[in-house]
């Protein structure tokens, strides 16, 4: 396992790739509406990554990935390909942009709620969102990724959710997925150090039933095996010196994540 450290002028370009990311989940927002469907999504973001962001949608054609984003619909929990079916009130939908600009990749993702949806989906997607945040203020010169994992995985499983574990966070830079593996669960001090200037994503998935999982034979959509609704979100985030820098950071979100 070899992890880079990526060098200031690097940074530089993560920080831009990062906020390219975030961009296209702010373009989107008003968009994600009952009756609009993920195809449409999907063109609506890959033109304006192509064109006004003159970058290149990750995803495309990525081991034979069909489209230009993600998008994961209730008991989906990864991965789902955008298609011509409608939203539909009460659906909740994770919507997963990775950009490529000037080389470097930024990756973030984050739940829409489609017009009014259950208590049930509203608090599995606010307990995932919580879950994250938990993790990345764990991050720091010398704390471990069981720490991350550990912060996560006590959460959402206090709340009587599960955690997904086929799937994990990553290193990215220059390559989409890089070394380490940044699981969503663990024990404090389990795993490897952190050093300033790694950068990697924190992207836990949570299922409201049981955490098994299975895979469609599209070859890509993640399901939950019972059928339970599923919430993601995800952030690329760079150690610093201090702490951490949230490089997927949108408008509406502050570094601390939501008031605890
Ligand atoms: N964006 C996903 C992640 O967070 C990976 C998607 S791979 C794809 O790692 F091929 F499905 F696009
Ligand atoms: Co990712
Ligand atoms: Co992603």
């Amino acid at each position: 396992m070899t992890i880079s450290i990526k060098t200031a002028e690097e940074i530089e370009r993560m920080r831009i790739a990062g906020r390219l990311a975030a961009e296209v989940l702010e373009m989107i927002e008003p968009h994600i509406r009952p009756g609009i469907t993920t195809d449409e999504i999907d063109q609506i973001c890959h033109d304006y990554i192509l064109n006004v962001q003159k970058a290149t949608p990750a995803p495309l054609d990525y081991n034979g990935f069909p489209k230009s984003i993600c998008t994961s619909i209730n008991h989906q929990v990864c991965h789902g390909i955008p298609n011509n079916k409608r939203l539909k009130n009460g659906d909740i939908l994770n919507v997963d942009i990775t950009v490529i600009k000037d080389g470097f990749h930024g990756d973030t993702s984050r739940m829409f709620p489609i017009g009014e949806v259950s208590v049930l989906a509203r608090r599995l997607s606010g307990i995932c969102l919580e879950a994250m945040w938990r993790g990345i203020r764990q991050v720091r010169p010398g704390a471990s990724l069981g720490n991350i994992g550990h912060a996560i995985q006590s959460f959402v499983e206090a709340n009587n959710y599960s955690v997904v574990r086929e799937y994990c966070g990553h290193g990215i830079g220059r390559q989409f997925h890089e070394d380490p593996q940044v699981l969503h669960y663990g024990k404090p001090g389990e795993g490897i150090g952190l050093q300033a200037g790694m950068i990697f994503t924190i992207e836990p998935m949570i299922n409201a039933g049981k955490r098994q999982i299975k895979l469609l034979p599209d070859g890509w959509t993640v399901v939950t095996k019972d059928h339970s609704l599923s919430a993601q979100w995800e952030h690329t985030v760079l150690v610093t010196d201090e702490g951490y820098e949230v490089l997927t950071l949108r408008k509406e979100e502050t570094p601390l994540g939501p008031a605890q």
